[in-house]
C-alpha cells in the first residue's frame, strides 16, 4: 500500500455525480424485492396485539378458506425448523419462530402465503389468536421494567482519578438529567425479503448492510453450510443502521420457501417495519460536570440508560465517546439497561454518540451559562490533543479549527450571550453550538480487481451502497489507481458471490473497501510493471519496477519510457488480469477477514488502537426562531464545520453531511415513537404521524470541510463521514433554544408545549 500517497487525483477529492444514478433514476436498479424469481408466492406476517404472554391456538380455518391461500405458518408447525437468531452485539434477541412466547408488540407469530399479496393480506386478517396476555411494561419506570447495570463485554465503563471527591469539591457544579425518545430509521424501502431454494441451496435477496454477516447468522439459524447460502442485496433504499443485523423475519421466508418449494416473496408493511426490524432504544442520562471559576473541567460524570428487550442486553454505550471529548482528569461513566416488553433495538445513525453527545454538550451549555463564558470559549479551553481516558494521543484532532471556520461563517461573534435578548419581530432568536465527534472506525475488506488489455476493469466487491454513494467512490479509486476513465471502471458490490468486506455501518465502510480496492489495483500495477521489466523486449526493461506507473492505458518508466497495455498485459495472462487483495486494517488481528467471511463483525474502532486514538470531529451552530406568542420552533440556518482528512467525492460527503444535520434538526424538534404505557403499543407507526423533517423544516445547512492532515489514522486518511453530521445537532438546537427563550428543555424532541 502506498502510504499516504493519494494518486494524482484525476478523481479522487473531486465532487463526481453517482455511477449508479441513472440506473436508480430510470427504475434499472433492482433493490432486492424488485429481483426476479420465478412464480413467487406471497407473504403476509400476521404479528402479535399484545406485548407479554403466549399464545394459546390459532384458529385459521377461516383465514386458510381464502382463495388462494397456500399454507400458514407458525410456531405450531414450522417451530423446530430454525433456531433464534444471534444479533451482531448483546447476548440475544426477541425470536419469534421457536416457541408460543410473546416478547413484544407487533411480533410475528404467522405468516400467510398465497398466490397474490391482496389474498395473503385477506386470509392473514383472519387468522384468529388465543392470547394468555401478562399486563407488559412499556418503559422507563412502567411496572415491571428491569433495570440492570449493563454488563462489561464489547463496551467499557471508565474510572479516572477520583471523579465523585472531584465533583464534590469543584467551584462550579453542574448536575443535570436529560433524555432522548424512541426513534424508527423510516428509510423509504421496506423490510423486504424473498427466498429462493434450489437443490438445497439458498438465495435471499434481502436489503443489507452485511451481506456476510446475514449470510453467517441465516446459516446458523437453519443449521446451513453458509456456503449454501447466497445472500443479494444489489441496491438499498436507506438503511440508517436498521438493515445491519439479521432480524426474525428472513427464517421465517426461507421455512416458507422451502415448505412450498416455491419462492416465496414478503414485502411488509411499514407499521411492520417499526417492530420486526430494529430501532434506537430511549435513553436516560445524568451528568456531573465540575468546573474552576475560569472554566476548567476537573470531573466528569455521565450515567446512562437505555431500555431494551426483555432478552436482549444491546446497549450502545456512548460513554464512550462522551468521556473522551474534554480534558478532564477525574471521569467516571456507567451504563445501565432497563429490560421492558418491546422488540430488539439497534443501530440508527450515530448510535451512541447521537443520544450521548446530546446529554454532554447541552451540559456544556448549561455550564457555559453557570460561568457566564462563551460556550465556544469553554470548549477550547477544555480542548485536549490527548485520549483523557487512556492518555494516547489523538492521531488528529481539529475540533477547535472546526469551531473557529464554522463561527466565523455563521457570524457567531455577533451574539449576546444573555437568553432572550435577539429578537426579530415576533420571533425569539437563539444562536447554539455543539461539539460533533465519531470514532474513525475502518473494517477489513477484500475485492478483486480485473483488467483487460483494452482497458476495461471490472472490480468486485461484497460492500454495500445505502445510499451513502459507496459505487461511486470504488469507481473512482479503481479509475485513479489504474489510470482509467471512470467510465471505463464496473463495479459489482451487493452478494455473498463477491470478496468479502464488513458491515457498512459505523462510518466504517468507505475506508475499509477503498482500502482494499487500492491494493488490487496496486496489485496489478506490479504484476504488470514487474513483468514489462524483466522482459527482454519491451520499452521498460531494466527499470525499477516500483518507478513504473499504469495510466490512460500505458504503463510508462520515469523517463517517459512507455508500453502499451494489451502488449504489457499479454505478458502475465493471455486473456486478462485478475488480483484479489485483503485489507486489514491496524488494530485488528489478521483473523479479522476471516471473520467477516465467516460473517461476524470486525472493525477497528476509534479507540481499538494501542498507538492513537482516532476520531473525526466537527462542530455545529444552529439559529432557532421561536414565536413569541405560538411557541412554535423553527430552524431556519445551520453551520456545520467538519474535519476530514480525505474526502474522497466532496458531493457525496456533502449530503451525507448534510443529510444528518437535517436528521439532528427533526431529531431535536420532531422525531419520536410515541408509545402506548398500558399496551406497550407504537401509536405513531406511519410517515404520517412519525414527523420527520420536510422542506418546510430545513432552510439553510451550510457544511464546511476543514482540511485536516493525519498520516496515521490510515494510509489513504480516511475519516468516515456518515454519522458525525447528527452528533451534536440534537444539543446545538437545544442549546439555541435555551438562548431564544431562556428554557432549558432537556428532554427531546422540544415541542412547542415545552415552550409554553
Ligand atoms: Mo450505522 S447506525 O452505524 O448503520
Amino acid at each position: 500500500m502506498p502510504d499516504g500517497n493519494l494518486p494524482d487525483g484525476k478523481l479522487i477529492g473531486r465532487p463526481a455525480i453517482r455511477v449508479d444514478g441513472r440506473a436508480k433514476v430510470t427504475g434499472r436498479a433492482r433493490y432486492a424485492s424488485d429481483e426476479v424469481v420465478a412464480n413467487p408466492a406471497h407473504a403476509f406476517l400476521v404479528t402479535s396485539s399484545i406485548a407479554r404472554g403466549r399464545i394459546r391456538g390459532f384458529d385459521l380455518a377461516a383465514a386458510r378458506a381464502v382463495p388462494g391461500v397456500l399454507d400458514i405458518l407458525t410456531h405450531e408447525n414450522v417451530g423446530d425448523e430454525a433456531r433464534k437468531p444471534k444479533p451482531m452485539s448483546g447476548e440475544d434477541t426477541t425470536t419469534t419462530l421457536e416457541s408460543d412466547r410473546v416478547w413484544h408488540d407487533g411480533q410475528i407469530i404467522a405468516v400467510v402465503l398465497a398466490d397474490s399479496f391482496e389474498a395473503a393480506r385477506e386470509a392473514a386478517h383472519k387468522v384468529r389468536v388465543d392470547y394468555e396476555a401478562e399486563a407488559p411494561a412499556a418503559t422507563f419506570g412502567s411496572p415491571g421494567a428491569q433495570e440492570e447495570v449493563r454488563k462489561e463485554g464489547e463496551h467499557h465503563d471508565y474510572r479516572v482519578g477520583d471523579a465523585e471527591a472531584a465533583f464534590a469539591a469543584a467551584e462550579v457544579r453542574l448536575d443535570a438529567r436529560y433524555g432522548t425518545p424512541t426513534q424508527h430509521h423510516n428509510a423509504i424501502e421496506l423490510f423486504t425479503t424473498t427466498c429462493e431454494w434450489r437443490d438445497g441451496k439458498l438465495t435471499v435477496y434481502e436489503p443489507s448492510q452485511f451481506v456476510y454477516g446475514l449470510r453467517g447468522s441465516l446459516a446458523k439459524q437453519l443449521g446451513m453450510e453458509a456456503g449454501d447460502i447466497h445472500v443479494v442485496s444489489r441496491f438499498v433504499g436507506g438503511a440508517f443502521g436498521a438493515k445491519g443485523g439479521i432480524t426474525a423475519r428472513t427464517a421465517w421466508i426461507a421455512v416458507a420457501a422451502r415448505r412450498l418449494n416455491r419462492p416465496v416473496r414478503l414485502v411488509p408493511t411499514r407499521d411492520q417495519g417499526f417492530t420486526i426490524a430494529t430501532y434506537r432504544a430511549e435513553t436516560r442520562h445524568h451528568v456531573q460536570l465540575g468546573a474552576t471559576r475560569d472554566g476548567k473541567l476537573t470531573a466528569f460524570r455521565h450515567e446512562g440508560w437505555e431500555v431494551t428487550s426483555r432478552p436482549s442486553q444491546y446497549n450502545v454505550s456512548g460513554t464512550e465517546t462522551t468521556a473522551r471529548i474534554y480534558r478532564c482528569p477525574n471521569i467516571l461513566t456507567k451504563v445501565n439497561i432497563v429490560h421492558a416488553d418491546r422488540n430488539t433495538p439497534g443501530f440508527m445513525r450515530a448510535p451512541p454518540d447521537t443520544p450521548y453527545m446530546f446529554a454532554l454538550e447541552s451540559a456544556m451549555d448549561e455550564l457555559a451559562a453557570a460561568l457566564d463564558m462563551d460556550p465556544v470559549e469553554l470548549r477550547r479551553i477544555n480542548d485536549t490533543q490527548t485520549d483523557p481516558v487512556t492518555g494516547k494521543p489523538y492521531s488528529s484532532r481539529s475540533l477547535m479549527r472546526c469551531f473557529d471556520e464554522g463561527a466565523a461563517h455563521f457570524g457567531w461573534a455577533g451574539r449576546d450571550r444573555r437568553p432572550g435578548t435577539m429578537r426579530d419581530g415576533d420571533w425569539l432568536v437563539g444562536w447554539g453550538c455543539a461539539t460533533a465527534a465519531y470514532p474513525a472506525n475502518i473494517g477489513p475488506a477484500a475485492a478483486r480487481v480485473t483488467l483487460t488489455p483494452e482497458g476495461r476493469a471490472r472490480v468486485q466487491i461484497a460492500a454495500h451502497d445505502i445510499g451513502n454513494g459507496a459505487y461511486t467512490v470504488v469507481a473512482m479509486m479503481a479509475a485513479d489507481r489504474l489510470g482509467l476513465p471512470i467510465d471505463k471502471v464496473v463495479v459489482e458490490m451487493g452478494g455473498s458471490e463477491l470478496p468479502a468486506a464488513g458491515l457498512a455501518a459505523g462510518s466504517s465502510h468507505t475506508a475499509g473497501i477503498t482500502h482494499a480496492v487500492a491494493k488490487a489495483c496496486e496489485g496489478v500495477r506490479a504484476r504488470l510493471a514487474e513483468a514489462a521489466v524483466l522482459s527482454n523486449d519491451g520499452a521498460l526493461a531494466g527499470l525499477d519496477p516500483a518507478a513504473v506507473t499504469l495510466a490512460g492505458g500505458t504503463l510508462r518508466g520515469p523517463g517517459g519510457e512507455a508500453e502499451e497495455l494489451p502488449k504489457a498485459l499479454a505478458r502475465v495472462a493471455s486473456g486478462v488480469l485478475e488480483v484479489y487483495a485483503e485489507n486489514v486494517p491496524q488494530g485488528l488481528p489478521p483473523e479479522a477477514m476471516g471473520k467477516i467471511y465467516e460473517g461476524q463483525m470486525a472493525m477497528s474502532r476509534g479507540h481499538s488502537r494501542e498507538d492513537a486514538t482516532t476520531y473525526a470531529f466537527g462542530a455545529q451552530f444552529v439559529e432557532v426562531r421561536v414565536h413569541a406568542l405560538t411557541r412554535e420552533v423553527r430552524a431556519p440556518r445551520a453551520v456545520g464545520a467538519f474535519a476530514s482528512p480525505t474526502i474522497i467525492n466532496p458531493l457525496t460527503a456533502h449530503s451525507q453531511y448534510m443529510g444528518g444535520m437535517i436528521w439532528g434538526i427533526g431529531a431535536a424538534l420532531h422525531e419520536a415513537t410515541e408509545i402506548d404505557p398500558q399496551a406497550a403499543r407504537y401509536t405513531n407507526d406511519n410517515i404520517a404521524e412519525y414527523l420527520i423533517p420536510v422542506n418546510a423544516d430545513v432552510r439553510s445547512i451550510e457544511v464546511i470541510m476543514v482540511p485536516e492532515e493525519d498520516s496515521q489514522v490510515n494510509p489513504l486518511g480516511i475519516k468516515g463521514l456518515g454519522e458525525i453530521g447528527i452528533v451534536g445537532m440534537n444539543a446545538a438546537v437545544a442549546n439555541a433554544v435555551w438562548h431564544a427563550t431562556g428554557t432549558r428543555v432537556r428532554d427531546l424532541p422540544i415541542r412547542i408545549e415545552d415552550l409554553l
